[in-house]
């Protein structure tokens, strides 16, 4: 089975319309760590380009292709439909990634942005054929979670990432998969990886030089004063431990699917107030990185028509008869 073919019919293919409805596990400590680092990053004149092993259908690779620079590239490796080469590692694309297809990942990254990221179908221990070595100053570590393929991934990962670049390893301390822990916690000891913080899901690692780093978050966590933080001393230093369980997440990427039909049905409603009170629809938000562009007024409108039932489509048309035969001050 090729995959186009897999799992996901044109018509069945996911049209999100806000990250939210994006299958996937980031939630909002590591989406304000992974934009923190990204800015701080940019902020110091830290280069290079951006790295994910382990996509999944997107939600993490969205969020970070809006936080992409036009220099920087984006790469990311996943299966997807394709075949496991082990059968620990085929039992785990089984088990939790059945009804994975690249072309609902595709789908869902073009909701967001104009471009796809450079998508490398493979198994992650590729990685290094498309990928130069010291290029990368953000990886994610987000592939298998079986200890041999993240002890290959981490140390991949090390000769791709530039001086200062940050590593994020996924799941470092979950029940169901101790080899993350156990691969993340070796680096640490054995590898020459210095910790930087921890969230309740992911880890944050330098080869580099962690002080500007720690420095740079307590600062920020400081002034933000909703991320409850701790730091505790691990193997000889410094660790930031963080939880941001009610602060507020950041600014996600808008997609072309949102609000067309919500903004029909407002307009079919008079007086109908956009989103409540002190909370802003996820459109007005700020957009962020490249977003994809949005389809001409008429076309949105065509596309209200084709979709709303037939009593509120038919409530539009009179109201754009109404509005033309007012002229253009009724628009
Ligand atoms: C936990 S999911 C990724 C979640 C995603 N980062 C997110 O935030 O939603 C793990 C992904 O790794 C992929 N995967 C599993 N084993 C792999 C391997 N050996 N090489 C490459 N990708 C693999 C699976 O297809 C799955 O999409």
């Amino acid at each position: 089975m090729t995959a186009a073919t897999a799992g996901h019919s044109a018509d069945q293919l996911p049209r999100p319309t806000r990250l939210s409805e994006v299958k996937g596990w980031f939630f909002t400590a590591d989406q304000l760590l992974f934009d923190w680092f990204l800015r701080h990053q940019q902020d110091r004149g830290v280069a290079g380009d951006l790295l994910e092993l382990g996509a999944y259908m997107g939600k993490s690779a969205i969020f970070l292709g809006a936080r992409l620079r036009p220099e920087e590239r984006f790469t990311v490796c996943d299966l997807f439909d394709s075949p496991a080469e082990d059968a620990s590692n085929s039992r785990e694309m089984a088990k939790s990634y059945a009804t994975l297809t690249r072309r609902a990942f595709e789908a869902n990254y073009l909701s967001f942005h104009e471009e796809l990221p450079v998508v490398v179908q493979g198994l992650s221990s590729s990685v290094s054929e498309h990928v130069a070595a010291d290029s990368v100053r953000f990886a994610h570590i987000d592939a298998s979670h079986l200890y041999a393929h993240v002890h290959g991934d981490i140390l991949a990962v090390r000769e791709l990432l530039a001086d200062a670049g940050v590593v994020v390893m996924d799941d470092y301390r979950a029940e169901h998969c101790p080899g993350v822990a156990a691969a993340t916690w070796q680096a640490v000891t054995d590898h020459g990886l210095r910790p930087i913080c921890v969230t309740g899901t992911k880890f944050y690692g330098t080869w580099g030089d962690p002080e500007p780093y720690r420095t740079g978050l307590l600062a920020w966590l400081a002034e933000r004063g909703d991320v409850w933080h701790e730091v505790q001393e691990v193997n000889g230093a410094p660790l930031v431990r963080l939880s941001a369980k009610g602060a507020k997440e950041p600014a996600h990427p808008v997609s072309r699917h949102e609000a067309a039909p919500a903004r029909a049905a407002d307009a079919a409603k008079p007086g109908k107030p956009a989103a409540k009170p002190g909370k802003p629809a996820e459109a007005a938000r700020p957009v962020v990185g490249r977003p994809a562009p949005r389809p001409p007024r008429g076309a949105l409108r065509r596309v209200a028509l084709d979709v709303l039932p037939p009593v509120v489509t038919r409530a539009l048309v009179r109201a754009r008869k109404r509005a033309r035969a007012q002229g253009p001050a009724g628009r």
